[in-house]
């Protein structure tokens, strides 16, 4: 199986003059497509959603899109100054059209939006709730983010909106940390779909799946600072679904560390994001359990490993998976020495993949506060004890290059540093042998005073007069002493 192309963020390709019969086809269907958007969004700003006007223009709108996608693989429909692009291609102008097209380009644009895309498989309810979306009032104080944030609380999963390039604000950092969070966000909404779905037997669309772990692969490896630090909002409601992310994203930036290519990563992160999904034929209020499980639960939850693998081949959608990354799955708890389970009949080492998701899965699970675990430990408490002690079975080599690649003080730990201000880590020092210096922001001065806004502090800055490092950490802490949620510094 080959990798779908990644996302490519040129700019839109004008063609030249030679129009060709696909062109031609394109031409007339993209305008169908953005007649009947305008149509849906004018009928659903009028009346409500059971009028007959809403339901005729949103089926209109579902017949032109399901055309569209008969011939084409997906549909990119983009906005640039008074253009519009549908799959590159630019649509002719003329004075109807332009008035049409004027009035989806404003409505989406007052949401910062420039770029729409459609994956097959949309249904008239994701339509609907997306134009409801649209429609509604911007958030002034950041209208892209809000309504990305908006779109991830919906079930919608075939449709997704870009940010209008033009006229979003010069803010690298924060463009940066809006990407992660969409990439995140929309992986998350996809491992709930998957892992609900496959729950209630229903066959699932890997299409969604593949996509969002190339989001996550795009974001490693030009945004890893960002889409790492999501990693500590740590919703506990949503354990499953956050977990399975997060193991995708630590896995990828490992297999990063490690020099893997492109297509290696994708295949890794499809893996990861996918370990545990043995869990759904186990039973709910086994994996939701508060407390610690008896030993017979313990035996039960120990199936999910083959669960998952066998499960990959039963689960309609999820057969066409590369071996690699089901074999993920089944390897993540076997330990290097294979004292962990499942015990394989004959002896055999865990692959690369399988030990990789093991250690990002180990790191997770473990700083990470869930049912059967009431205390999570520090991050760095956590490494060293995956560093030091074999039992544990993690492959040595993988946990320092996770070291190296998290820093001995991973993002979201809450550090005391020698000047008593309480602190939290934001990003890893970028050279090696500074791992013990990250960036922190200060939270609570020495007086214990909060400190708001934070202070951004490189711990590697030195006192010009002595040569010394200004700030040390003397240790880490537990965040939740302090009553502070480190993921609120990474939104
Ligand atoms: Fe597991
Ligand atoms: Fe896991």
């Amino acid at each position: 199986m080959s990798a779908e192309p990644l996302a490519t963020h040129g700019e839109p390709r004008v063609h030249p003059g030679l129009v060709t019969a696909d062109d031609r086809g394109l031409q007339r269907r993209g305008r169908d497509l953005l007649f009947s958007m305008a149509a849906a969004l004018r009928s659903l700003q009028l009346y409500p959603l059971e009028n007959q006007t809403v339901v005729n223009a949103l089926s209109e709108l579902d017949g032109v899109t399901r055309e569209l996608l008969a011939a084409e693989e997906q549909i990119t429909v983009r906005f640039v100054g008074d253009f519009f692009f549908v799959n590159d291609l630019r649509l002719r102008i003329d004075l109807q059209s332009y008035a049409t097209y004027g009035l989806v380009g404003r409505t989406l644009a007052r949401h910062g939006i420039g770029e729409l895309e459609v994956f097959r498989g949309v249904s008239v309810a994701e339509w609907t709730a997306l134009l409801a979306l649209v429609n509604a009032e911007p958030d002034p104080e950041d209208r892209f983010g809000a309504f990305l944030e908006r779109l991830g609380r919906t079930a919608v999963l075939h449709l997704s909106v870009g940010p209008d390039r033009e006229s979003e604000p010069d803010l690298r950092d924060d463009e940066a940390r809006r990407m992660a969070k969409r990439a995140y966000a929309q992986t998350v909404a996809v491992a709930r779909e998957v892992m609900g779905g496959l729950r209630m037997g229903k066959g699932v669309s890997l299409r969604p799946v593949k996509r969002a772990v190339q989001s996550i692969v795009d974001q490693v490896l030009t945004n890893e600072t960002s889409i790492v630090g999501l990693t500590t909002l740590r919703d506990y409601d949503e354990y499953t679904f956050t977990h399975s992310v997060n193991v995708c994203i630590f896995s990828v930036a490992l297999g990063k560390k490690l020099g893997l290519n492109k297509h290696q990563l994708y295949e890794l992160g499809l893996g990861a994001l996918l370990h545990d999904v043995g869990k759904v034929r186990m039973p709910l209020d086994l994996i939701n359990k508060a407390g610690p499980l008896t030993p017979e639960e313990f035996e039960v939850l120990k199936e999910h490993p083959a669960e998952g693998l066998l499960g990959m081949f039963d689960m309609r959608g999820l057969a066409e998976l590369p071996l690699r990354a089901m074999l993920m799955a089944y390897e993540h708890h076997m330990k290097i020495d294979q004292t962990g389970y499942p015990v394989s009949a004959r002896p055999r080492d865990p692959t690369l993949f399988g030990r990789i998701v093991a250690v990002a899965d180990g790191f997770d699970a473990a700083t990470t506060k869930r049912s059967y675990q009431a205390q999570p430990w520090p991050p760095d408490r956590v490494l060293k004890e995956m560093r030091d002690n074999p039992g544990r079975g993690f492959d040595p080599l993988l946990v320092k290059a996770f070291i190296s690649m998290t820093g001995i003080y991973p993002v979201g730990s809450a550090v005391i540093l020698d000047s008593f201000e309480l602190a939290v880590v934001t990003a890893r020092n970028p050279r090696p042998e500074a791992m013990h210096q990250p960036v922190v922001q200060v939270i609570y001065d020495s007086m214990g005073v909060r400190v708001d806004p934070p202070r951004t502090l490189d711990l590697a800055e030195t006192d010009p007069a002595t040569g010394r490092p200004l700030r040390t950490i003397i240790k880490t802490t537990d965040p939740e002493r302090y009553g502070i949620h480190v993921g609120d510094y990474f939104v």
